[in-house]
């Protein structure tokens, strides 16, 4: 029997707005790094103007068909909505001198349909959607300047929404950005380029940013949660060897600082000897390290794998999500090839709650496959996703594990709870969801809504808070 979730647990799930929204014009909004990103935010292709094939143009058109959508989320019982608003909506180029009203209104309008169903919306402030302008005009996070804009947009939103949201969180897998420094940090110097010294000046930039919004939202928001968010992916060693063992405490760290930052105030001590074997040169100002010292109230990250580490040059690096790892022969892949790990989910949990003693939140875990389109017997179409379930089922029973070790976790939101378009790849053949849409890489479909067979399995998780899984 699976174990406990506590009473008062967060069920629920999560979009983000570039992959979903669309309407990537309509309103007064101004492009962001997605509007110009047609094949996905990796190193992918920059264009000079948004094209026809850049699936996010039109999104799942979430921007018009939000109601319905929720009132889907709601009928599965969410009690929490995770999504992002789109810095660029509420300052076009991110740099205005005031807001735009149209786009405040819409996330009014949003979070309301949230509110009205009892859901708890849990806003990204920034997933991957810094204005264009930002890159174009001061290189992102680069520049020093994109602190004060951050913090006049987050000054916005809080101000605009101090009654309606309680959860935040300031950058999405805020450590993605050493692996995407144009998707993540808004730098549009390719990333060859980069010095380890430009990369960690962004990287500074973004941790003062969020420090700085924390204590702002603290002071506009008493009752506020504000976490950090980062890219969870628990690195084991290839082998027992020594030198495997230690070179994969040295790429976890590369993963940690950020969090280590943000949770306890400080660069950790082990930064100093990688920044001076890296000739990694911060410029901090006065009051920097001041403000660092506002830290987090829980940490939230993203779970969809692990990796392994290894010292023998003939290992080679897998597919995963952002960061590549060398694969575990003892795990099975999705059809992107990210390997399932449902344990290392119980690990990385287990890894972050010894490290941090404050409250997780497991903001994304899914898997993106391949679905197809099919009539049940009452004709009504539907998706047999018991692949979906099934990973989704094994992933829940570890998480149950993890609480019965001892974590103190506040909720678990599936990524693309709805299909969306894909980061990494921008198609939406990639799907998430536990409602199918009717849109295809080439650009058909009628935007129709279907309920997949995971719909009824998470709607009944979530009803009997967990009871129902199977271990
Ligand atoms: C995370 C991102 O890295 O992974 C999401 O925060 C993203 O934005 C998710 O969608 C899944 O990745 P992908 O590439 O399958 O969409």
């Amino acid at each position: 029997m699976v174990k406990d979730f506590p009473e008062g647990f967060l069920w629920g799930g999560a979009v983000a707005a570039n992959q979903c929204e669309g309407a990537y014009l309509e309103d007064g909004k101004g492009l962001s790094l997605q509007d110009v990103t047609p094949k996905g935010g990796i190193g992918g292709l920059i264009t000079p103007e948004p094209t026809e094939d850049n699936m996010k143009l039109v999104g799942i058109d979430f921007y018009h068909r939000y109601k319905e959508d929720i009132k889907l989320f709601a009928e599965m019982g969410f009690k929490v909505f995770r999504t992002s608003i789109a810095w660029s909506r509420i300052f076009p180029n991110g740099d205005d001198a005031e807001p735009n009203e149209k786009g405040l209104e819409f996330y009014d309008n949003l979070f309301d349909e949230c509110l009205k169903y009892g859901i708890e919306p849990l806003v990204t402030i920034s997933h991957y959607e810094t204005p264009l302008n930002l890159a174009k005009k001061y290189d992102g996070w680069r520049d020093r300047r994109l602190i004060g804009f951050y913090e006049t947009y987050a000054r916005t939103i809080f101000t605009r929404y101090k009654d309606k949201v309680k959860y935040w969180l300031t950058f999405n897998e805020i450590n993605s950005i050493v692996h995407a420094p144009f998707m993540s940090g808004a730098i549009y110097t390719e990333k060859e380029k980069l010095s380890m010294s430009d990369l960690y000046q962004a990287i500074h930039h973004e941790l003062v940013a969020s420090a700085l919004v924390t204590k702002l939202g603290h002071e506009i928001m008493p009752d506020a949660k504000i976490g950090c968010m980062v890219l969870g992916m628990p690195v084991y060693p290839m082998s027992p060897k020594p030198e495997d063992v230690l070179k994969t405490l040295e790429r976890d760290r590369e993963n940690l600082l950020f969090s280590d930052v943000q949770v306890r105030g400080k660069y950790p001590s082990y930064a100093k000897r990688l920044f001076k074997e890296q000739n990694i040169q911060i410029k901090m100002e006065p009051g920097d390290e001041e403000i660092l010292k506002n830290t987090v109230d829980f940490i939230s990250f993203s779970y969809y794998m692990s990796i392994c580490e290894s010292t023998d040059p003939s290992a080679k690096a897998g597919q995963g999500n952002i960061m590549g790892g060398v694969p575990n022969p003892h795990l099975k892949a999705s059809e992107w090839g990210w390997q399932i790990d449902p344990k290392g989910l119980r690990y990385i949990l287990n890894t972050l709650y010894d490290r941090y003693e404050k409250p997780l939140f497991i903001v994304e875990n899914g898997l993106g496959a391949v679905d197809k389109l099919v009539e049940d017997e009452n004709g009504n179409k539907t998706v047999e996703d018991d692949y979906r379930i099934q990973y989704l089922n094994d992933h829940l029973v570890q998480v149950a594990e993890a609480i019965e070790d001892g974590v103190e976790l506040m909720g678990y939101t599936t990524w693309g709870c709805i299909d969306l378009v894909s980061a990494s790849t921008a198609e939406l053949k990639k799907r998430y969801g536990f409602i199918y849409v009717d849109r295809n890489d080439d650009g058909t479909g009628t935007l129709e809504r279907y309920k997949k067979k995971s719909f009824d399995w998470y709607k009944e998780v979530i009803a009997t808070n967990g009871k129902s899984l199977i271990e």
